[in-house]
């Protein structure tokens, strides 16, 4: 049977409770760039904040179906720090959404277990913004299921920047050395220390980029991209970036 459909009844079909067949792989750790909210609205004639609101709603789905996948890790690329560059419009009806969502996903993370952490320089926020972001984290910070990462004011390139700042900060305090510079240490300097690097990179809506995304961190990820669009992303589109990932062979260099 193919991989989709035992992915579909291992994980969504309880009922016929059956074991995890062991030549199927879920990927510990998936990361997204949700791209073409806009793209969506706009084949609706409805204005770009209701396909980010949209966008919303695909992603509380698919939150639950990762954990419900035993996914350990879901990256998720919202709002990068070139996003800024949109109109005024744009950018206030998307901090709208990201003060109304912070809330909300208080209630999704603790009803799946799951831990929230956000990723990305939160100074350029709002206060309330701010406040929201801690709430969230700390509202969820007991839950021992999947993380998820949440990466708002992200940009590979800035978090490098700041991560060159911190070692040069362990510098100064003689905590580090030129020569003690690993790629470990490195790791553990990024805002993602201590979670693991994705295993599979999804982007939607069919742009071919990375957009300064994860830069460190997918060096080895596989990728996969689909012309569908973030809000109509469902589970049946999350199954189909797995199953690729199980015809996937890593080789991470070696033969
Ligand atoms: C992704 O959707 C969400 C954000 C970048 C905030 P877009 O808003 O980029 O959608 P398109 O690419 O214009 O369709
Ligand atoms: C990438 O999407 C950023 C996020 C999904 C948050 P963009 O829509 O901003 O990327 P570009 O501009 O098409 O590269
Ligand atoms: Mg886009």
């Amino acid at each position: 049977m193919p991989a989709f459909f035992r992915l579909q009844r291992f994980c969504f079909q309880r009922e016929d409770a059956m074991e995890k067949p062991e030549d199927l792989i879920i990927p510990k750790s998936i990361a997204i760039i949700l791209d073409g909210n806009g793209r969506w609205a706009q084949k609706r004639n409805l204005p770009r904040a209701m396909g980010h609101k949209a966008g919303c709603e695909t992603l509380e789905q698919t939150v639950e179906d990762c954990v419900r996948l035993g996914v350990e890790c879901l990256t998720v690329y919202a709002f990068s720090t070139e996003n800024w560059k949109r109109s005024a419009l744009e950018v206030g009806a998307l901090m709208r959404l990201l003060r109304f969502y912070m809330v909300k996903l208080i209630d999704v993370a603790n009803r799946n277990n799951v831990k929230a952490l956000m990723i990305g320089d939160k100074s350029r926020f709002e206060k309330d913004i701010i406040e929201g972001i801690n709430r969230l984290e700390q509202a969820t910070a007991g839950n021992t299921g999947m993380k998820f990462v949440f990466a708002i004011n992200y940009g590979g390139r800035d978090e490098l920047r700041r991560a060159f700042g911190r070692m040069l900060c362990q510098m100064k305090e003689n905590k580090l050395s030129p020569e003690e510079i690993s790629e470990d240490v490195i790791s553990s300097c990024l805002d993602t220390a201590g979670l693991p690097d994705p295993d599979l990179l999804i982007r939607t809506s069919g742009e071919l980029r990375i957009s300064n995304f994860l830069l460190w961190q997918i060096a080895y990820s596989e990728i996969y991209i689909t012309d569908t669009l973030w809000p109509d992303f469902n589970r049946e589109e999350l199954l189909k970036a797995v199953e690729s990932y199980n015809h996937r062979e890593r080789r991470f260099g070696g033969r």
